[in-house]
Formats: structure tokens, C-alpha cells, sequence
């Protein structure tokens, strides 16, 4: 017999699925991706390489990611049809998730979808077509045709662009996109793996998935943590600025984290690469703010919330990445799609091949002898 005791709002603590593809240990600030250390694989591998891994279980060899590469770089062209929507979606001005959602949609027109890999393939390669073509629509420009001898990341810069991007630009994209690739259970990926396991298809899934990503709870907060930094300006304001906030009980964008109690691993990775970016290629002193924001911050967590162990999170760090890479925020969580559909895939993948239907239950809190009365009688 099911009763509140048994209800968990937010289903928080419940085990919904076995995974060999991610592990987050938020008490040890710990993350695995398929047996790898987040720190060990995120600054060396590829995109590629990480994708691979996650639906073969195992690095490629050459000639398999070298076929793995080419079975991505055909299918990034996007048909005539997506590009109409697309088209559509930026004389309309909606939201680039919106429009990542509305044409990730159209992928399987005039092709089977009955092959959940050839559409896993598919979604993987095209989302950053899409991005990139949505991106220059929006801005009064006509997209940029993909390149085939480019690899994932610095072809996903060059159609922003139509630059070829420099080694260490693509070295920070390409960490960026291992970093966030994989999270547990989250509620996007935990989207895809109900869709998927009724049965339905791998599109369906992703536009799902990619509906959940949008939340400003989910894929939200790199934007403001950046706009908070660039409104302290300089270091010396970050103090009066700071305390300020937290005095009117606002939160810290870009601090604490649900699952975290330590430093999430992925800040610390993409701190690195961001170190690595702007020492080649950025705005230092723009570095040295953000570095100096967050020392601050972290300081006056600490005395305004004491022992609520609020740490910087991933968002923080991201914000400094991509906007190193010339992002502007607008592309933040585009990106992070770019990145998750990797993930989301290889979930989708795995509840196939073990699957049951997701079915939880619900307690009944409503009335249970009401009688129907006519409508003039109401
Ligand atoms: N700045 C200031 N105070 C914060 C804070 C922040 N970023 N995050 C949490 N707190 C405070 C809360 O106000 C609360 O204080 P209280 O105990 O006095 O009421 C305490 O810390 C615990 O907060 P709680 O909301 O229970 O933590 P949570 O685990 O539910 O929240 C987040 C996690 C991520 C939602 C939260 O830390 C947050 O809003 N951070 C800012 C937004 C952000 O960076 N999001 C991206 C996450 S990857």
C-alpha cells in the first residue's frame, strides 16, 4: 500500500537506473566517465574519442575512431528542410534552445529513423550545425556549410565563424565538451531514458531531453555567473559588491551545487583549461578578475553561510571557457547540448539493451466520492 512515507518529491535519493557511463560522487568532489577519472581524459582526449567511449565502452583504436570521425563528419550537413525551420525560428526570434529543439525534430526527415545508432550518429554530428547556423541567422547572417576535414570542436568554431580556429582554442572547446558530456542520472538524461524505454525512438528522446536541458534549473547559470563578474567590473569592487548581494539574501551565481559538497571536479578542469586558454590566446586581466572574484566569494560563503560547504561550481568556470572561445552567453547552453547529447545518446543506448519501462507511481491526495452534476446545475 503506497503512502506519503514512501513519496520522495523530486524522486532525490532514489536509484532509477544501472550505469557503467558516469559515476558522481558529490561527498569525495569525485567523477568518473566510463572508468576514466574526469581529470584524466577531459584536456586529452577528442569529442570524438568521448563519445566513443561512452557508447563502445572502450577507447577507439585509429582506424576505428578515424571511421568513427568520417561517420560524423557526413552526416553534419544539415537537409533543406531543417534549414527552413531554422530560418523560421530567427525571423520569429525564439530562443536558440527552442530552435536547437524545433530542428533537432526535423533529423529523420526523408531518412529511416528505425536505426537508433545511424540517428545517435546523426544527432551528435548535427547539433553543432544547427547551433552554429541558428547563431548566424539570428545575427542577420547566412550560415557557414560544415567542413569534413575538420574534427567535431574546431569544426563546430569554424561555422560560427568561418575561421579556422587556432590549436589552443580547439584544445578549450574540446575539454569543455568532454567535461560536461556525462552527469549521472540528471534530469535531462533521466528524460531520454523514459522516453526511450517505452519503445520510442532516439530523436524522440533527444528532443525530449533537450526540452528538460533548457530549465534555467538545469542548464541555466553560466550567463549570470559571468554577468556578475563583469558587472563587479574590477577587484577592488568585488568585496562591497559581493557583500552587498549576500546581504540582501541573494544567491552567488555559479556557487553550490545540489550534489557537491566539495569542489566540483569539473571546476577544477575547466579552470585548467581556461588557465591554458587565456595565457595563449585571451584577456588576462580579465582572468586575474575572475580568479579574484571567486577567492572573494568563496571567502564570504563561508562567513554569510557558514558550514552550508558552498563551493564553486561548474557554471563558474564554464562561463570564463566560453567566453575565452569567443561564445557569446547566448551559446552557453546551445553548447552544453552540444556537449550532453553525447551522454544522452549513450544512456538512451544502454536502457535498450536492459530495459523496462519507466513507471513510478504516485500517491492520490484528491477527493474520492465526488458525483457529476450537470453543467447548469454547477
Ligand atoms: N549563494 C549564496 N547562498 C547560497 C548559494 C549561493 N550560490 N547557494 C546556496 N546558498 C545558501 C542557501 O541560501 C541556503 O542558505 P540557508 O541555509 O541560510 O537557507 C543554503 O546555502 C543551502 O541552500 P540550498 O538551496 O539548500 O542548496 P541546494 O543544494 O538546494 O542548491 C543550487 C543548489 C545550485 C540550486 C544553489 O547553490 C544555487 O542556487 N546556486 C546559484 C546558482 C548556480 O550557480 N547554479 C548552477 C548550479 S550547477
Amino acid at each position: 500500500m503506497l503512502n506519503n512515507i514512501d513519496y520522495k518529491p523530486g524522486l532525490e535519493g532514489v536509484v532509477a537506473a544501472q550505469t557503467r557511463l558516469s559515476s558522481v560522487d558529490g561527498a569525495a568532489g569525485e567523477l568518473i566517465i566510463a572508468g576514466f577519472p574526469l581529470e584524466a581524459i577531459a584536456d586529452k582526449a577528442t569529442f570524438e574519442e568521448m563519445v566513443y567511449l561512452l557508447w563502445n565502452d572502450t577507447l577507439p583504436d585509429a582506424a576505428e575512431l578515424a571511421e568513427f570521425r568520417a561517420a560524423l563528419a557526413k552526416r553534419r550537413v544539415l537537409s533543406a528542410a531543417t534549414l527552413e525551420v531554422l530560418r523560421a525560428a530567427a525571423a520569429d526570434k525564439v530562443d536558440g534552445m527552442d530552435a536547437l529543439r524545433m530542428a533537432a525534430s526535423t533529423l529523420n526527415l526523408g531518412e529511416s529513423s528505425a536505426d537508433p545508432h545511424d540517428d545517435a550518429l546523426r544527432l551528435v554530428a548535427a547539433f553543432p550545425t544547427i547551433v552554429a547556423a541558428y547563431w548566424r541567422l539570428s545575427n542577420g547572417n547566412e550560415p557557414i556549410a560544415p567542413r569534413t576535414d575538420l574534427g567535431h570542436a574546431a569544426n563546430t568554431l569554424y561555422m560560427l565563424t568561418g575561421d579556422e580556429p587556432r590549436e589552443a582554442r580547439v584544445r578549450g572547446l574540446e575539454t569543455y565538451l568532454n567535461t560536461v558530456v556525462d552527469h549521472g542520472l540528471n534530469a535531462s538524461t533521466f528524460t531520454a531514458r523514459v522516453i526511450i524505454s517505452t519503445g520510442s525512438d532516439m530523436i524522440s528522446a533527444i528532443v525530449g531531453a533537450l526540452g528538460a536541458l533548457k530549465g534555467p534549473l538545469h542548464g541555466g547559470a553560466p550567463g549570470p555567473a559571468l554577468d556578475m563578474v563583469f558587472e563587479i567590473g574590477e577587484a577592488a569592487n568585488a568585496e562591497s559588491y559581493l557583500r552587498e548581494k549576500l546581504s540582501r539574501g541573494e544567491r552567488l551565481m555559479g556557487f553550490g551545487h545540489r550534489v557537491y559538497k566539495v569542489r566540483d571536479p569539473r571546476a577544477d578542469v575547466l579552470a585548467a583549461a581556461a588557465a591554458k586558454l587565456y595565457q595563449a590566446d585571451g584577456d588576462m586581466a580579465l582572468y586575474k578578475l575572475v580568479l579574484d572574484v571567486e577567492q572573494t566569494a568563496l571567502r564570504l560563503l563561508e562567513e554569510y553561510k557558514p558550514g552550508r560547504k558552498l563551493q564553486t561550481n561548474v557554471e563558474f568556470y564554464t562561463a570564463l571557457l566560453l567566453h575565452g572561445l569567443g561564445l557569446p552567453t547566448d551559446l552557453f547552453t546551445p553548447m552544453f547540448a552540444i556537449s550532453r547529447v553525447g551522454g544522452w545518446t549513450a544512456h538512451a543506448f544502454e536502457q535498450q539493451t536492459a530495459n523496462r519501462i519507466i513507471r513510478p507511481q504516485s500517491v492520490y491526495l484528491g477527493e474520492k466520492t465526488r458525483r457529476y452534476q450537470a453543467i447548469d446545475g454547477r
